[in-house]
């Protein structure tokens, strides 16, 4: 079933961009009905005007709590009606406002294998602690920061010479081909929560 995306962003919104690309392209099932950013001078509101997309700007600055400005997020979403909504460098913890509107319909990108490195700067995580493969992950979004169920990940090594620059430019290519190839599984219906028993950690089935 073609997808509604409501797609959040913070910044750059390159990963936005893959999605709209591969809609484009024919090869994603999905429309992108409306962005939203916290930031007015997120230079991928640009890209998602370009391509016609409606945009939305709302600063959690103007709202008492981040309940509240959940809330705003969850009327606008709802008004385009969104179906799924993609965290696509969205610098602001969610809350159960927005998750228990859309359950089970929030996924994040994040540039680390979780549970490792979560939080801001992974990318820069991973070289201070010297690890030598880091890589991206696409999970279900819960209150927790990074910890949802996870979906997808890639693996991508890191070398002598990198630092947080390059790795993240590296990462970011194959977080672009996930973050679609998620959302082609789940416009094919192919992804599901396993059944799990109360108190167990819920995990997801990805069919082939
Ligand atoms: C990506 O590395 C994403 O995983 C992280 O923030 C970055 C956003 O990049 N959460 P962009 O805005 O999609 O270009």
């Amino acid at each position: 079933m073609t997808l509604r995306l409501g797609i959040l962003i913070s910044g750059t919104g390159s990963n936005m961009g893959a999605i709209l690309d591969a809609i484009a392209a024919g090869t994603l099932d999905a429309e992108v009905a409306v962005v939203i950013s916290n930031k007015a001078e997120a230079k991928g509101l640009l890209r998602a005007r370009d391509a016609g997309v409606p945009t939305r700007v709302l600063s959690h600055k103007a709202y008492a709590d981040r309940a509240a400005f959940d809330r705003a997020i969850v009327e606008i979403l709802r008004e385009h009606g969104v179906t799924w909504v993609v965290l696509a460098g969205f610098m602001r913890v969610v809350t159960r406002e927005l998750l228990a509107a859309f359950p089970d319909r929030v996924i994040n990108i994040h540039p680390a294998l979780l549970p490792a490195f979560p939080g801001v700067d992974a990318q820069a995580q991973a070289i201070a602690y010297g690890a030598k493969v880091t890589g991206c992950t696409v999970h279900f979004v819960d209150d927790g920061v990074d910890t949802g169920p996870i979906i997808a990940q890639e693996a991508v090594p890191i070398s002598e010479g990198d630092d947080r620059d390059t790795l993240a430019a590296r990462l970011l290519g194959r977080e672009h081909q996930l973050l679609v190839e998620v959302l082609r599984k789940i416009a094919d219906g192919k992804v599901s929560m396993a059944p799990s028993l109360e108190g167990e950690r819920r995990r997801v089935v990805v069919a082939r």
